[in-house]
Order: C-alpha cells, then structure tokens, then sequence
C-alpha cells in the first residue's frame, strides 16, 4: 500500500517531540523530570476510592455522549465557586482530557482555510490541531509584551493577513509554557478587539488552579458568547492518566462541539467519569495541597 496517499495533512504532523523525549527519558530511574506538564503526586486517595466503589458497583456502561448528569451538575458548581465560571450543567461537555476538548473544539468552530491566532511560545498541540484541520495557525510572538497577548498584536496579526479570515484567538491562562497568569486587567484591554472582530476564543484554562499568590480570570466573563472554555483535572487532581476533562461554552456552539467530541470518542471512560465527581465535590483543596509543595520547590529552586 503506497502510504503517501494517506491523509497529507496527518503525514505532515511530526509527533510531539517533548513526549518522545520523554519516553525515552523515563526508563533512568530517580531523575527529576522537567518534560511533560505531569504532576507526581499520587491521585487523592478519596478519588480513587470512588473509582472503585463505581466499578463494584458496575458502572461499566457507556454513559450519555455528553457525561453523566451528576458529573456536569458537579463542574457547574465547583468551576462556579473556584472561579466564577457561568454554565449550567446542559453547557458543559465531559471530554477524555482537555486535549479531546481542544480536539473537538477545533474542529468545529472553523472552516478550512480560516485563520487562528496562537500567541506564542505556544503548547503546540494548537498548532497541530489548526494544520490538521486544514486551518491557517497565525504565531503571534509575544516576547515583547511580557508574553502577555495584546489587542494591538491581534490587529497587526489579523493586517499581516488579508487574505486568511481570522476567525478565532487562543489564550492559555495560566500559561505553559510560559508560566504567565493574565491579570483582570490585561483581559480587560482584549475584550474591545476580539468582541469587534466577532473572533472565537478558545481559552485553555487547565493550569487555573496552580497560581502563586494571584488570582484566575476568565476571559468568559465578559465574552460569554464567544468563549470556549477548556478544563479538567489532569493538573488540579492530579489525574493527568485517568483523562478526563471539560469543555464549557454557550448554548449552540456547544451543542456542536457536543456532537464532534461522539462521534470521535462516545464519551470518558465510566468509572473516570464517577471519580471526578468525587473529585469536585469533595476535592475542592486537593490541587491547594499540591500547590504549597510546588510553591516550596519553586522557592528551593531559586534559592529564595
Ligand atoms: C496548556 C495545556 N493544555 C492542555 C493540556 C492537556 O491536558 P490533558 O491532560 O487534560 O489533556 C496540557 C498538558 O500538559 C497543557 O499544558
């Protein structure tokens, strides 16, 4: 079979570099690994103690495309109270991990050919997600500003290509790799351009527990309409194994992405699914305990 007739746009993308490095890494035992955003702490012990309780309790069946109620009604509540989050349990979709969410989300909001600005230095799962779907990946670098995307970047971004149709931005906030946190202000001063510019926003919010001393903002709120939350607990449980995650967006467009996300994986694994409301109705300062550890290497590490 000659595989050059395969889908280009699959062939094209190299596999993540950093996760092949770290494979190869892993085998020498005891080093510290600074490669995948992977925390090592064990999953919380309640957590999974409600992992087995659903499996004793045969919670073996594929589950609602969408996720079990309890878990939706639970992300509304907790995501509400950590950081003012705005969705009822029908605007929020249970993904396998916040790579499936970016994964469904890319995949519908654009049409071929459209234009995505990724501040950069980026996670490049972004770019590979905009080339794979035919999209138009615009690299906005971001060194100058603090890596801080700004409203005067989006529209030298969007002047530099008139012939794409820039139709979405991303923010990752709290960022990786970068490690920037936007404060309230610096959201504030994009919402003028990218409300005027109708883009959609694809906000990745996975690391929206682990600040230091300063607080998250969501850029949903004051772009609910065009917002595209992305979150889950691989980073704040630390569950990154277990894959699972949440897509949050309004009525309409999430009920598309809804529809992306079954048709390429059904739905999260069962008994994951179980754990996770465990994790966010009772695992509210799990990541707090993880933080104060992390914030104590952090300070070793700059000898402060
Ligand atoms: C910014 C960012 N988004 C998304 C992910 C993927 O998260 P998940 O494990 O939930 O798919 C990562 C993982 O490192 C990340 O750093």
């Amino acid at each position: 079979m000659d595989l050059k007739q395969l889908n280009p746009e699959i062939i094209d993308v190299q596999p993540s570099a950093l996760r092949q490095f770290d494979h190869q890494i892993s085998q020498y035992p005891g080093i510290v690994k600074l490669t995948l955003g992977e925390p090592d702490f064990n999953v919380p012990e309640h957590i999974k103690q409600a992992a087995i309780q659903s499996i004793n309790d045969n919670q073996s069946h594929y589950t609602y495309y969408w996720g079990i109620q309890e878990l939706r009604d639970a992300a509304s509540t907790y995501y509400r109270e950590k950081f003012g989050y705005n969705y009822s349990a029908d605007q929020i979709l249970c993904t396998v991990g916040a790579t499936e969410g970016l994964a469904a989300t890319f995949k519908t909001l654009f049409n071929p050919g459209d234009g995505v600005i990724i501040p950069g230095p980026a996670y490049p799962i972004y770019k590979t997600l905009a080339n794979v779907n035919g999209l138009t990946p615009i690299m906005v670098d971001t060194s100058d500003s603090g890596f801080v995307l700004t409203s005067e970047q989006v529209e030298t971004a969007i002047a530099a290509h008139p012939d794409v149709t820039v139709r979405g931005v991303v923010i990752t906030d709290p960022c990786n790799p970068t490690g920037v946190v936007y404060t309230e202000d610096q959201l504030k001063a994009l919402v003028p351009t990218l409300k005027d510019r109708e883009l959609w926003i694809i906000s990745d919010e996975i690391y929206g527990e682990l600040t230091y001393g300063v607080k998250h903002y969501s850029l949903s709120t004051w772009l609910p309409d065009q917002t595209i939350i992305i979150n889950g607990l691989s980073k704040s449980h630390a569950m990154t194994g277990w894959r699972i995650g949440f897509a949050f967006g309004p009525t309409g467009v999430i009920d598309e992405i809804a529809k992306a996300h079954q048709f390429q994986v059904t739905t999260p694994t069962s008994i994951v699914q179980y754990a996770a409301v465990e994790a966010l109705t009772h695992g509210q300062d799990d990541a707090a305990q993880m933080r104060a550890i992390y914030q104590k290497r952090c300070a070793y590490l700059k000898q402060e």
